[in-house]
């Protein structure tokens, strides 16, 4: 007997969305993949596009239509909403994204989707709080984007400082996908060497670093001034996150996963580390930070409390 195909539904096919799509379409990971967007024919267009490709991919056959793709979906994945603007942070985001997030949650509990969603649309913390309220379901099956592209770029910027290969460097970045995130030094690895141990037998110092860090956090503001959008790297950083969900892998990946105690926090999605499978999220690892670090996580968990708390009061004016 065949087994079940298994089957994404993509809401928003905009840059980031089919950034996405791109790969994993051609990545063999599933067998169908539905895309939705608030303009049919945009999401119609995207669909032909890709299909046209179909003899040079593992088989996969792609739609577009309404919710109704979403009914017998394993995963689905929001990128819909509004984009920052050059000179806006993702916060100023937040009452136009929480309005859009609540019409496609009623939509999609309508359906009867009974899998795991996956968003990146920003503010991103901020809205996969406000996706679990709206539709209720179970917590490890709303998976943010959280941290996954900014501890990516800093692996990245890391190791290009020290020319040592983006995945022989171990490390995070935690708390807010914006301005108050930080990385987790106290928990980085250089080629199995813990940082403080390879600074001290490097020609590097601290204050080396801390502009990496920086650079880190201003990334995504760098690539909109010069071409008004990223999609290329959140797209992958969202077909990694999809495809531990498909395979069950039980990846650790720096997701925005709901802390209940974990670094002081409580009741709150924000970007931590956690082990991604079958279920969404299967635990939540938590760095073991130090005080200065403890600090602004929960300083960036602040933030992001006293922003939803916002959000929610604009969606009753
Ligand atoms: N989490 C991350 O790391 C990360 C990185 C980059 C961008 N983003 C966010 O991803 C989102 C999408 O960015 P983009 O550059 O693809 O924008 P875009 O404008 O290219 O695409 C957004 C798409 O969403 C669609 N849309 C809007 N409202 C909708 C609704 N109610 N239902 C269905 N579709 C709807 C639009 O028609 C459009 O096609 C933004 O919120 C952006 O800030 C997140």
């Amino acid at each position: 007997m065949k087994a079940k195909n298994r089957k994404v539904v993509l809401i928003g096919a905009g840059m980031v969305g089919m950034s996405f799509a791109y790969q994993l379409y051609s990545s063999g990971v599933c067998e169908e993949l539905g895309l939705i967007d608030f303009f049919p024919e945009k999401a119609e267009g995207e669909a032909m596009d890709l299909n046209h490709a179909g003899a040079l991919v593992p088989p996969i056959k792609v739609t577009s239509g309404g919710y109704e793709q979403c009914a017998d979906a394993d995963v689905i994945v929001i990128a819909g909403g509004l984009p920052q603007k050059p000179g806006e942070t993702r916060l100023d985001l937040v009452d136009k994204n929480i309005k859009v997030v609540k019409d496609m949650s009623e939509q999609i509990v309508k359906s009867g989707f009974d899998g795991v969603i996956v968003i990146a649309s920003n503010p991103v913390d901020v809205l996969t709080n406000a996706l679990q309220k709206f539709t209720g379901f179970p917590r490890n099956k709303i998976v943010g984007s959280g941290t996954t592209l900014d501890t990516s770029r800093f692996r990245y910027m890391l190791g290009d400082k020290l020319n040592i290969a983006p995945n022989s460097v171990r490390g995070y970045i935690v708390g807010e996908h914006g301005d108050t995130q930080l990385a987790a030094w106290s928990n980085v690895y250089v080629y199995g060497k813990r940082f403080d141990d390879f600074l001290a037998t490097s020609k590097y110092t601290a204050e080396d670093f801390a502009e990496v860090e920086e650079k880190v956090m201003r990334a995504a503001y760098e690539v909109i001034n010069r071409k008004r959008a990223t999609y290329y790297a959140i797209g992958l950083a969202l077909f990694t996150i999809v495809k531990a969900i498909l395979r069950d892998e039980n990846t650790e990946l720096a997701v925005s996963g709901y802390c209940e105690g974990q670094y002081g926090i409580e009741g709150l999605y924000i970007g931590t580390p956690a082990i991604i499978g079958r279920e969404g999220v299967r635990e939540i690892v938590e760095l073991p930070l130090n005080k200065e670090e403890t600090a602004k996580m929960q300083h960036s968990a602040k933030v992001l409390k006293e922003t939803l708390e916002k959000a929610y009061a604009s969606l009753e004016k």
